[in-house]
């Protein structure tokens, strides 16, 4: 396995609507053993393929946020919210994408995903809590769409300017 590096917004790669995976080759398998050591290095609680800038419909998420807790590695390949609650939920976001930023988004408190695991097989489970908030945003990773897409316009631009300058400081480092 091996960390890949994480596409920083503003980023063409993270404005596109991604593929559907076909086939589970080895590639992909090794892409979402890779994705998951990044997620968990950087550390995050979920991670989408066009953010290591593979535009292709998987998603890795853990959000158990006990550390005493086992750990709930989870791998998601074209995942779709099938059904999401009339009750929403408020949380503080934030994305590896746009580091170091939060701010609160509303989204459905509930939701059923509906995606093929690492196996080829179809699942079907409901999530709440985190894990509803967690997988309703990196779904929305493989449409193009940020959080900070559902946030005003002007702290849209704040943010994106404050990402902009990370990215330029990165560069330089
Ligand atoms: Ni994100």
């Amino acid at each position: 396995m091996s960390l890949r590096p994480i596409v920083i917004h503003p980023d063409p790669r993270l404005k596109k609507v991604c593929d559907p995976v076909a086939d589970l080759t080895d590639e992909l398998l090794r892409l979402a053993d890779d994705m998951l050591e990044t997620m968990y290095d950087a550390p995050g609680v979920g991670l989408a393929a066009p953010q290591v800038g593979v535009l292709t419909r998987l998603i890795v998420a853990d959000a158990v946020k006990d550390p005493n807790a086992e750990p709930k590695p989870t791998v998601m390949f074209n995942p779709v919210v099938v059904r999401a609650s009339d009750e929403t939920n408020v949380y503080e976001e934030g994305c590896l994408s746009i580091p170091d930023q939060y701010a609160e988004v509303t989204r459905p408190a509930e939701v059923r995903v509906a995606w093929i695991d690492r196996a080829g097989n179809p699942q079907e489970a409901d999530f709440a809590g985190l894990w509803a908030t967690v997988l309703q945003h990196e779904i929305d990773h493989l449409n193009g769409k940020l959080f900070i897409d559902y946030l005003s316009p002007m702290k849209r631009q704040m943010m994106t300017r404050k990402s902009q300058k990370y990215k330029r400081e990165r560069a330089r480092a």
